[in-house]
């Protein structure tokens, strides 16, 4: 294990539930590979841009003159991606907002998405570049979505699934903190999930 990446996405701080159970994984990985590179990016304070008209030209433009001209616009697709391809371990710790993903997260995405990098389409349909990595999601979320009347309603972990799927990366864990929001499983969601990732196959 060489490089992990932690992309992290809840503003709450210190009051984050994602972020408490992401700093024990987080510990954890440390010390079971003390040499490993970490890199925490934190979503919340980062402000990715949305994808605008230049940047979408500039990340999937097939014309070499285009691409060198417009290189200044895709560099932060680029940045991201690099760092994406280069960790062996991916790290996603996020909020459930509105029964999906916050912006920032998605940002991040539409950003790393890119085809040519990330996937292409091959006669055999999509083929996912960013091979040989594993994820482990960290979720959290005021509901209970494992089991339960809501279930049906988590745009979270099957869309962070499919679309790490859709890039090559199959091998994904889950950690949950939920119930934050009903005050008899809010107290014990983050020491559970805590437990959860003393558990988890690292
Ligand atoms: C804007 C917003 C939207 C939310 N939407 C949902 C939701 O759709 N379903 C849910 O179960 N909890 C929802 N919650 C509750 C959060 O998922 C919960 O507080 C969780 O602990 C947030 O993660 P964090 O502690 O890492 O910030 C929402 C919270 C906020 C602030």
């Amino acid at each position: 294990m060489n490089t992990i990446l932690f992309i992290e996405a809840s503003p709450r701080g210190k009051a984050s539930a994602s972020r408490s159970v992401s700093d024990t994984l987080a510990a954890r990985l440390t010390d079971l590979y003390p040499s490993a590179k970490l890199i925490r990016r934190n979503l919340a304070a980062e402000h990715l841009p949305h994808l605008d008209d230049t940047t979408l030209r500039a990340i999937s433009t097939k014309d070499a003159d285009e691409a060198e001209r417009l290189k200044e616009a895709a560099r932060q697709s680029d940045q991201l991606i690099d760092e994406l391809l280069e960790s062996d371990l991916l790290v996603i710790a996020t909020p459930m907002w509105n029964f999906g993903i916050p912006s920032a997260l998605k940002a991040w995405i539409d950003l790393v998405v890119r085809p040519g990098r990330t996937f292409q389409y091959a006669d055999s349909g999509v083929l996912g570049l960013a091979k040989d990595k594993k994820a482990i999601l960290v979720l959290a979320s005021g509901g209970v979505f494992t089991s339960g009347p809501w279930r049906p309603w988590d745009f979270v972990e099957p869309y962070l699934r499919q679309i790490l799927g859709f890039i090559g990366i199959v091998d994904v864990q889950t950690v949950r903190a939920e119930g934050m929001n009903i005050p008899d499983l809010a107290i014990g969601a983050v020491p559970r999930a805590n437990k959860a990732v003393e558990e988890l196959a690292l």
